[in-house]
């Protein structure tokens, strides 16, 4: 795969996120398999994706489609929720994939030792995306944030796949680039991600009002988490966490707490138990983020 080829990419997962971007790859003229179930396999197939998107514009996309890779990709982009993870790699086998980039896209930092410990260790470069887009019915994605930023990285992959892949995305639309540490690129997200969609989720409040009403809660959770990044080699500056939440508008909701209120299965492990399970490698004490995570666990059950 080098620069300026027409790439042949598997995205597994079409929805708010995979969807997104099958759509705008295939609309730049690369080759898109979307990998699904049977259902929205057919879907897409018969009506390809349509996006409506404020930065990007409203578009209909067609894609090939499948409910498992079947031939060698340039990359195969893993857009499912962490909650479908395991059950949706089964789609994509070892042995098909050649010598393709696995490029996921979930939140949270365990995931990608769980692809190397499937797929080429060396292959497996994880992204980071900023954005909002949500499925709202198989093959209709709406993309509303005025931004669809990515950090592609993978400190064991060779620097030209990244690049090139980096290349593809960032000519298809969302502002993309390479980062050399891995750890750190997916801590900063983390970092952001956590106190943010933990304390909207469980007190089923807007930013706006958890930044205010709940400012305490949002600090500590926000020092706790930045001392586990910083312990796991990633950033750690909670003013500027505090400052960036408090840039948000007031109605801003996290994508944990649109899972909750549709009664959807939260990445709740992903995000919070990873975090605990972080600091307790370090030795570190993460008490009001121990407490909403059990809280969480137990109002899902
Ligand atoms: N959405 C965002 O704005 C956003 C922003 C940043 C990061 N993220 C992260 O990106 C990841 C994906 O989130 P999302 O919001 O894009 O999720 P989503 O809209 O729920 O899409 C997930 C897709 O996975 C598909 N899927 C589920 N199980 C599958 C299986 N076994 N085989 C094949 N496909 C399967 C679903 O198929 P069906 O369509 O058939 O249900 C759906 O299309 C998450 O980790 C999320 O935290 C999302």
């Amino acid at each position: 795969m080098t620069a300026n080829d027409r790439l042949t990419v598997a995205v597994l997962g079409p929805g708010g996120i995979g969807g997104l971007l099958a759509a705008l790859l295939s609309k730049a003229g690369h080759r898109v398999i979307c990998l699904a179930g049977d259902e929205t396999a057919r879907t897409l197939r018969t009506t390809g994706i349509q996006v409506r998107s404020g930065l990007f514009g409203d578009f209909t996309a067609d894609v090939e489609t499948d409910t498992e890779l079947r031939e060698p990709v340039d990359a195969c982009l893993i857009a499912v929720k962490a909650t479908a993870l395991d059950a949706a790699l089964t789609r994509v086998p070892p042995t098909a994939l050649g010598d393709a980039l696995i490029v996921p896209f979930l939140n949270g930092v365990e995931h990608p030792q769980t692809l190397r410990s499937r797929y080429r260790p060396d292959r497996v470069a994880p992204a980071v995306i900023r954005a909002e887009s949500t499925r709202v019915a198989p093959g209709q994605i709406e993309h509303a944030s005025p931004f669809a930023e990515i950090d592609l990285t993978g400190d064991p992959v060779p620097r030209g796949h990244l690049d090139t892949l980096a290349q593809a995305l960032d000519a298809a639309g969302p502002t993309t680039r390479v980062l050399d540490d891995e750890t750190a690129t997916l801590w900063a997200k983390m970092s952001f991600l956590a106190p943010f969609a933990l304390l909207t989720t469980h007190h089923a409040l807007p930013l706006g009002d958890v930044r205010t009403r709940h400012r305490e809660e949002l600090t500590s959770l926000v020092e706790e988490t930045a001392a586990v990044s910083r312990a796991c080699g990633g950033p750690a500056d909670p003013a500027q966490a505090l400052a960036r939440y408090d840039a948000f508008p007031p109605s801003t909701k996290s994508s944990m707490q649109r899972d909750a209120e549709a009664g959807r299965p939260l990445e709740l492990d992903a995000i919070g138990g990873a975090l605990l399970r972080a600091a307790e490698r370090h030795g570190l004490s993460a008490p009001v983020t121990a407490r909403l995570v059990q809280e969480l666990r137990t109002a899902a059950h």
